[in-house]
């Protein structure tokens, strides 16, 4: 095959994966309340039923208290809303990204014993890994895993 002709074809091939990259749209009311602990989370990775329960108790959040004032609960609760994903959500009053079957799937090859292990501790800390999680990038460009 021609290069010109392959290489229009890997582009082709590309285009559906790019479009569905969780690009985070920036809200920096979002990002100071929800990233200071962990890193805010793409809202297209839960639906917005699972937001919604998660922003009714944000005073039992995890084991933590996240409580913000009522400006910016309706500030985020709207951003998180308009910006939800449409996958099935994950079970529980505590919805998980990492509880997805969504998560579980793209997430198949990764050894069970790295999860655990000290330089990544628990799944929901995305930068471990995807090293440019703070600004919403996951793609496997920047994807590293620890040793
Ligand atoms: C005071 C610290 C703190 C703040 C502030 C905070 N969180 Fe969390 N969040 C946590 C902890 C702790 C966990 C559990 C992490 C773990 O399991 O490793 C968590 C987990 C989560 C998860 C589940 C991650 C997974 O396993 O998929 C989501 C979603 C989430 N937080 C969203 C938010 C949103 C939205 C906000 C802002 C309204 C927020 N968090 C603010 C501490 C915080
Ligand atoms: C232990 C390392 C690790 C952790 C922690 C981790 N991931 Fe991943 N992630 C991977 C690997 C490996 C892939 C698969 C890359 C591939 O096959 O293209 C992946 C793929 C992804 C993809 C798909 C990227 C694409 O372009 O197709 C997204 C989105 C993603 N992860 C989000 C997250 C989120 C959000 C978190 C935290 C809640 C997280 N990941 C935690 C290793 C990790």
């Amino acid at each position: 095959m021609r290069p010109v002709l392959l290489a229009a074809l890997l582009a082709l091939a590309a285009l559906p994966a790019a479009a569905d990259k969780p690009r985070l749209p920036p809200n920096p009311v979002y990002k100071a309340e929800c990233g200071s602990c962990h890193v805010a989370y793409p809202p297209r990775l839960l639906p917005a039923s699972s937001w919604q329960l998660l922003m009714q108790r944000l005073d039992r959040h995890f084991g933590t208290d996240a409580s913000l004032d009522a400006g910016a609960r309706e500030e985020i609760g709207r951003y998180l809303a308009a910006n939800a994903g449409r996958r099935e959500p994950p079970p529980g009053v505590e919805p998980r990204i990492t509880e997805t079957r969504w998560f579980a799937k793209e997430h198949r090859e990764v050894p069970a014993a790295l999860w655990k292990g000290t330089a990544v501790k628990s799944a929901a800390n995305c930068g471990a890994c995807h090293r440019r999680a703070d600004d919403g990038d996951y793609s496997e460009r920047t994807l590293r895993l620890p040793k």
